[in-house]
């Protein structure tokens, strides 16, 4: 078949929510310890304990929002142990993560003071599965309440006068698993007694988030569906890419073969499936789209790096942990009426990270190059796009080889992005624009690619993956003839003189 795509530029699809590109961060391995709070008397440049070049990197890829404690942790988290003078926090073992200490001195304060930084929203995971309804209700009077009450005058007293502004509120994680082993209808009667007690204060208004189903588990949607629909706002889905054929072996995050790129790529655009049909479970008892599915736990989770902590979920990160990136947020773009927020994990040192840190060093991860690409489709308007791909195939088994989509923002600037997926050969996409003025547009582009399977940044080599400018196009009347190379993410913006 010949490679086509069509760009219907003046056909709009609504608006790709800028919180698709949200982040999550758990106190799991160097995540948040190390990763982003080092305390304030560290050597290694922070403010107020939280790491300057962190901070930095995260602001210039305009992180929208960032999901807090867990993750598995949430369920396990007591918001009370991590508030007041640090020295007289709690310490604990992080039983689910790692056996290591956890000392508390990251918690609510620094936590919403993290997201002021950042200027980024926060979304808090509250605990059901070992946590109590009034521990739950008291954490939201905490953070929102600004009136006369136990919890308002605790955080005045804990150096927070005015209350915080909070939207998004997650009532358990993995209630299936972790959070509680649950069946659906118990956990769909919990949610509906927790969010009760979840209140809006003054004018700050929660958003509700209902704890959804594991990958393809769509009798937990139906369930929570049918019993639910009207106490949430949102509900959440699951799904991380393993390229090996088990959770013991899910192979290595560098040094593989071909066949685990290709099974990594088919397994990551396996997103398009799930978020399909858990959409057709919602429209059945939502019609007028007003709940939104999150993806609230997503990316590549890989066997951890020899030597390191198990329980710490260390990783390194590739190109081919770039193209994940890129066909995950293409397909999210596609889905937008329904996906209103996704969170990739981590956001730091654990799985599909975008920044790694070692002591007082950082590196930035060719995943953080695709957000920092992709950026310029935060909040701008989806565009109709046609894209026949050409297959790449491997020992028998095909997947297409191009993922694009493509918006135009408020200045009416058109990007595209595109991905080729296949490790050996460019991908010639001719792109017809259809809709604009001829002969009147500027393009530029921008490229990130790999020169082989497992291309990645290292502290003493940091820039092998990084975005470079793209020109293998060409502009023919309406027709866009674009060659991208093997293994690569490009982002294309067509500006209408
Ligand atoms: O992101 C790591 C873990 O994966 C989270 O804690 C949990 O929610 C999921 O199983």
């Amino acid at each position: 078949m010949t490679q086509r795509a069509v760009l219907n530029t003046d056909l709009r699809k609504g608006k790709i929510n800028r919180n698709i590109y949200g982040h999550f961060a758990e106190h799991l391995g160097r995540c948040i310890y190390e990763g982003i709070w080092v305390g304030e008397g560290s050597p290694i440049p922070n403010t107020k304990g939280i790491r300057n070049d962190v901070v930095k990197a995260l602001k210039e890829m305009q992180i929208p929002v960032l999901r807090w404690p867990g993750g598995c942790f949430a369920d396990e988290y007591h918001w009370k142990d991590g508030i007041g003078p640090r020295e007289g926090r709690k310490r604990m073992i992080n039983t689910h993560w790692g056996g290591v200490v956890e000392n508390n001195h990251f918690g609510t304060h620094e936590f919403m003071e993290l997201c002021a930084m950042l200027e980024c929203e926060p979304y808090i995971n509250g605990n059901v599965g070992s946590g109590t309804v009034q521990e739950m209700s008291e954490w939201v009077e905490y953070l929102t309440f600004g009136g006369v009450s136990p919890m308002s005058e605790l955080r005045q007293e804990n150096g927070r006068q005015e209350p915080w502004a909070v939207t998004y509120f997650g009532v358990g994680n993995e209630n299936w698993g972790c959070g509680g082993n649950m069946r659906p209808e118990y956990y769909a009667d919990l949610y509906r007694r927790y969010q009760t007690y979840v209140r809006n204060y003054d004018s700050n208004r929660i958003h509700r988030i209902a704890c959804g189903p594991n990958v393809d588990d769509y009798h937990w949607m139906e369930v929570l569906m049918r019993e639910a629909t009207r106490f949430m706002d949102s509900i959440t889905l699951h799904y991380y890419t393993i390229p090996g054929p088990s959770w013991d072996n899910k192979g290595a995050a560098t040094g593989f073969e071909t066949q685990e790129w290709f099974s990594t790529l088919e397994k990551a655009l396996r997103m398009d499936e799930l978020v399909t049909r858990h959409s057709v479970i919602m429209d059945k008892y939502d019609p007028e789209k007003r709940v939104g599915l999150i993806v609230d736990e997503w990316g590549t989770w890989y066997d951890v790096e020899p030597g390191t902590n198990p329980g710490f979920l260390y990783q390194q990160n590739s190109i081919r942990d770039a193209l994940v990136a890129g066909v995950t947020l293409n397909i999210f773009h596609k889905h937008s009426d329904r996906v209103r927020m996704a969170n990739i994990a981590q956001t730091v040192n654990v799985l599909q990270a975008v920044i790694l840190t070692e002591g007082e060093k950082m590196v930035l991860t060719p995943t953080y190059h695709v957000f920092n690409m992709f950026k310029v489709h935060q909040d701008a308007e989806l565009l109709d796009m046609t894209l026949d791909s050409a297959a790449y195939s491997l020992e028998g088994r095909e997947i297409p080889e191009v993922s694009a989509s493509a918006s135009v923002n408020s200045e009416g600037v058109i990007h595209v992005s595109l991905c080729n997926l296949n490790h050996a050969a460019s991908s010639i996409v001719p792109l017809e624009l259809r809709g604009l003025a001829l002969g009147a547009v500027e393009v530029t582009g921008t490229v990130l690619a790999g020169d082989r399977l497992d291309a990645h940044n290292t502290f003493s080599e940091p820039e092998v993956v990084a975005p470079q400018s793209f020109d293998a196009y060409k502009l023919e009347g309406n027709r866009l003839t674009v060659e991208l190379p093997p293994m690569s993410v490009t982002v294309l913006a067509i500006k209408p003189q």
